[in-house]
């Protein structure tokens, strides 16, 4: 019996996927064989991404705008598998946050997996909903016309002091997910929702609250709070979206699947 996830022959489209959970990911999926298109807002991506002949970068993505979502989605040739929605902002907000970092984070989190999401959608609501073989000999799964997976984070299930903006976010992109799911049942459209994981954009959210401050999701108080003793690696998060992307979750939509250690 085959045990291994293969994505050989998959297109799948990642946003964000030169740095932490999406980089991961786009990591991940090469090694299981599939073809990636990232989206990226660097001009400069890591050097394992450049070269390698099954990835395919989009250099200066901005997703707060609908045409360069628009050309990207477009950009992808032949079946579009998997949208992950990755790209995302957290900044240090403290009680009162500013409009201006409100407005950004809104921006970019929902506006952007609004965007993509919705050009991915319309693209792939008119592909074929196609049967793959099963690890059964005779048994077939039902993967349908392709899996988009948002990135949520445990700041969609619940609040997090000093950062409103990025936790209202996160809640709205749980309400994407779910009546996504509802509006195209041949797609299957889920979330994650990472608990504390040690990515540059962690670091710098951290870097920028005020030393001694009990309640940031990601402080050290809360890090001695999570049963598995750490942060998570960015590579537990993509497995997770590697689990929902691929035919081994054929019948899971509208679902939001925590990953953090245990500190739910
Ligand atoms: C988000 O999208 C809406 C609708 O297109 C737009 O009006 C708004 O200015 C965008 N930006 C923010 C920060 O909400």
């Amino acid at each position: 019996m085959k045990t291994t996830l293969d994505f050989t022959g998959r297109n799948i489209a990642i946003t964000g996927g030169c740095s932490g959970i999406g980089f991961a990911l786009a990591q991940t999926l090469i090694a299981l064989g599939a073809t990636v298109y990232i989206a990226d807002i660097v001009k400069n991506p890591p050097a394992e991404l450049v070269d390698h002949d099954r990835i395919h970068i989009t250099y200066g993505c901005d997703i707060t705008k609908r045409d360069a979502c628009k050309s990207f989605i477009d950009s992808i040739p032949g079946r579009l598998d998997g949208l992950v929605n990755c790209a995302g902002t957290s900044t240090w907000e403290g009680k009162i946050g500013s409009d201006e970092v409100y407005q950004r984070t809104m921006d970019i989190n929902v506006n952007g997996t609004w965007n993509m999401g919705t050009e991915a959608m319309r693209r792939m609501s008119g592909q074929e909903d196609v049967e793959s073989p099963g690890a059964i000999p005779g048994v077939v799964r039902n993967v349908g016309q392709g899996a988009i997976v948002n990135v949520g984070s445990g700041a969609s299930l619940r609040g997090v002091s000093g950062l409103a903006a990025y936790s209202a976010s996160k809640h709205a992109i749980l309400g994407l997910t779910r009546s996504w799911a509802r509006d195209f049942p041949k797609l299957r459209v889920n979330a994650v929702a990472p608990g504390a994981t040690d990515t540059p954009l962690a670091e710098a959210t951290v870097a920028a609250a005020p030393t001694g401050d009990t309640n940031v999701i990601i402080g050290k108080a809360q890090i001695a709070s999570i049963p598995k003793g750490r942060m998570a690696y960015a590579t537990d998060i993509a497995d997770a979206v590697v689990f929902l992307l691929s035919d081994w979750s054929s019948f899971i939509t509208g679902q939001c699947l925590p990953v953090n250690g245990g500190n739910f």
